[in-house]
């Protein structure tokens, strides 16, 4: 299909309700009409977090008014929606296929195509939301189930240059702001408690340093926060091994990117240099901040998304879903929900890298 053109998205993967419109434009841009985001965070916080059964349960009672509501503050009505996007995996079963089933509903009714959308593919275009971020760049994918650096070609094209060998880094970040006692989602609150502490008070490994791959891990870093944590007695200590937890974190991320930039620059040589980092934990200031010190130190342009399309958000599914609906990507009403899908499924294949994780089967 040709744009201009609205499409619907709707995203379900884990705790949050979301649903937006975006239009793709005539120049291929796209332009966020509306983004409704219902949150369950009120819901799992007293169990410390995500319950898979209670996330599907809360999705089946909010699609519905979370995707009337996207319309209605885009100002538009369905018949001038061109297409249903929705996350169709990876990411917890039960609740991927609630929104999954009620897109297909839509499309069904409406006449209108379906895309099932890769929620790592949302990700991985959520820079490009009200933004001129264009193909290719070299993407570092952080987010609390997943940690990965990507070639990103165009839509539909992504080429794995490494990954996350058994944490990921958003995962990192709330299992130690657990062990810290601080609420979940721990991110957020670690980072807040950092504010002004001393980073270089305790020490902390330093996991594949100088490594010639892209790889992540961030284990060794959760046990030894872990330790460190339980000999805490005051609000400064545990104030001053946040702030040491996030430097060390960022200083990871910022490692091996950089190790990427190298590997990206060297097979690209004739392409524009360009780096994205998208995600949950790309809302993080300090680890942003670093990375784009190392954007620039290795001459690559530097983009984030806006910081609401960090963490999960409907209107980068709908911007997936727009740029495959453009290319002619649709998907038929047998589409299936996965738990499991990675981006680049060659090299998953290739080197499985993931294990099963707190939010259940990672890409
Ligand atoms: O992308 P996202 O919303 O969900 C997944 O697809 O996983 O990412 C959520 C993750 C959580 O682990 C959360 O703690 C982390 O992103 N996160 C942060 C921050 N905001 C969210 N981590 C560090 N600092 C933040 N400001
Ligand atoms: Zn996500």
């Amino acid at each position: 299909m040709t744009p201009p053109f609205l499409v619907l998205g709707i995203e379900t993967s884990c705790d949050e309700t979301a649903a937006a419109v975006v239009r793709l434009g005539a120049d291929g841009r796209g332009h966020v009409r509306s983004s409704v985001v219902a949150s369950q965070v009120a819901i799992h916080a007293p169990f410390g977090g995500v319950v898979p059964e209670v996330a599907a349960r809360a999705h089946v009672e909010l699609v519905e008014p979370v995707a009337r509501q996207a319309l209605s503050e885009a100002g538009v009505s369905l018949d001038e929606i061109a297409g249903v996007a929705a996350t169709a995996g990876p990411g917890l079963i039960g609740a991927v296929m609630v929104g999954l089933s009620f897109a297909k509903g839509l499309a069904l009714a409406r006449g209108l195509p379906l895309i099932a959308v890769n929620h790592l593919e949302g990700h991985a275009v959520s820079a490009r939301l009200d933004a001129e971020v264009d193909y290719p760049f070299l993407l570092l994918l952080v987010s609390g189930g997943h940690c990965q650096l990507l070639e990103v070609a165009g839509i539909g094209a992504c080429r794995r240059l490494g990954s996350t060998i058994d944490d990921a880094a958003g995962e990192a970040f709330d299992k130690i702001a657990k062990t810290l006692g601080l609420p979940y989602p721990g991110g957020p609150a670690l980072e807040r408690l950092a504010e002004g502490g001393d980073a270089d008070r305790f020490p902390l490994p330093r996991a594949l340093l100088g490594r010639r791959d892209c790889d992540f891990s961030f284990s060794g870093l959760k046990t030894a926060a872990a330790r460190v944590a339980q000999g805490l007695t005051t609000d400064l200590e545990r104030r001053d091994l946040a702030a040491a937890v996030q430097a060390a974190i960022a200083r990871q991320l910022s490692e091996r990117t950089a190790r990427a930039m190298q590997v990206y620059a060297a097979q690209n040589a004739a392409q524009h240099r360009r780096f994205v980092v998208a995600g949950g934990v790309a809302a993080n200031r300090a680890v942003r901040a670093s990375l784009e010190a190392v954007a620039t130190a290795h001459g690559f342009s530097f983009a984030a998304p806006a910081l609401k399309y960090c963490t999960d958000n409907a209107a980068m599914i709908a911007l997936a879903g727009a740029e495959r609906l453009a290319a002619g990507l649709t998907s038929g009403l047998d589409a299936v929900a996965r738990p499991r899908w990675p981006l680049d499924e060659a090299a998953a294949l290739a080197a499985p890298t993931h294990v099963p994780g707190r939010k259940g089967a990672k890409a």
